[in-house]
């Protein structure tokens, strides 16, 4: 049995240590938010905070994190009126959406370090994909999200 902490619950998983952590979160735990894309830790649309760190979750095994403190889009979007929420809707990011869940916890994870990022420091932190070609509204809404 592993034990974590997700979205400040206690959790148990009696999973094959080798189970990525996406299909932990998304089948053990009902947390669809983090969604399944490439699964080869390249899109970033699995994207959760793993204690402070913005981690592909589908390339995460849970036995290598035993006891880590992991954060979803769930666990986020219980402070109702998240900054990078509004922020997202302010600047209308979202077009298809499957991404945003990815991207709002990566930048989740850049805010907390810095809060006034540039838009350099977002383009080289935020290394999750979009089909729908988002970026620019995604840099306004961070920056936003930030002030
Ligand atoms: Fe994990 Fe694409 S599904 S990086």
């Amino acid at each position: 049995m592993l034990r974590f902490t997700v979205n400040n619950q206690p959790v148990e998983y009696r999973l094959d240590p080798a189970t990525p952590l996406l299909w932990a979160l998304r089948d053990a735990s009902n947390l669809t938010g983090t969604k399944y894309g490439c699964g080869t830790g390249q899109c970033g649309a699995c994207t959760v905070d793993i204690d402070g760190q913005a981690r592909r979750s589908c390339r995460v095994p849970i036995g290598t994190i035993e006891g880590a403190y992991v954060t979803t889009i769930e666990g986020l979007s219980r402070e109702r009126n998240h900054p990078l929420q509004l922020a997202f809707l302010a600047e209308a990011v979202p077009q298809c959406g499957f991404c945003i869940p990815g991207m709002i916890m990566a930048a989740s994870v850049l805010l907390k370090r810095n809060a006034d990022p540039s838009e350099a420091q977002i383009r080289e932190a935020m290394t999750n994909l979009c089909r729908c070609g988002v970026y620019p509204r995604l840099v306004e809404a961070i920056q936003r999200a930030g002030r």
